[in-house]
């Protein structure tokens, strides 16, 4: 089943939105897999955003990223890479369509609420700076 990396970013979290967020996957029936809350380091951030080293934001997303904590988590569903980037709208909030998590709770591109990785490729990639192989649980074990 497919994987994908989603990440609840500090003003989000700072604003009280997990659990509205959280929320909306859970709804929409997607399974969480793994969950952390914590607060990244300047390496773990350079790695996450690796692919926008040289860009002129760069600088100011690390500095962003890391200022308090995120939650961290894997969810687990059909095309849940697709579908979950649209869940949460465009990447600039104020081209996300309303009703969208960045729609709805954002205006501002350098705070906008969630990650989410673009394909299963970068899921797997992200995934791997988070969790463990051993952290993601199973569901349907049978006892
Ligand atoms: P995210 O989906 O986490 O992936 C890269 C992030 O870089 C993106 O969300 C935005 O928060 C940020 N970003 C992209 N473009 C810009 C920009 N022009 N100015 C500031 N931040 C940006």
């Amino acid at each position: 089943m497919e994987r994908t990396y989603l990440m609840i970013k500090p003003d989000a979290v700072q604003r009280g939105l997990i659990g509205e967020i959280v929320s909306r996957f859970e709804k929409k029936g997607f399974k969480l897999v793994a969950m952390k809350f914590l607060r990244l380091t300047k390496e773990m951030a350079e790695k996450h955003y690796a692919e926008h080293v040289g860009k002129p934001f760069f600088a100011g997303l690390v500095e962003y990223i890391i200022s308090g904590p995120v939650v961290a988590m894997c969810w687990e569903g059909k095309d849940v890479v697709t579908v979950s980037r649209e869940m949460m709208g465009a990447t600039n909030p104020a081209k996300a369509a309303p009703g969208t998590i960045r729609g709805t709770f954002a205006v501002d591109i350098g705070r906008n609420v969630i990650h989410g990785s673009d394909s299963p490729e970068s899921a797997e990639r992200e995934l791997a700076i988070y969790f463990d192989s051993c952290e993601f649980v199973e569901w349907d074990r049978s006892v």
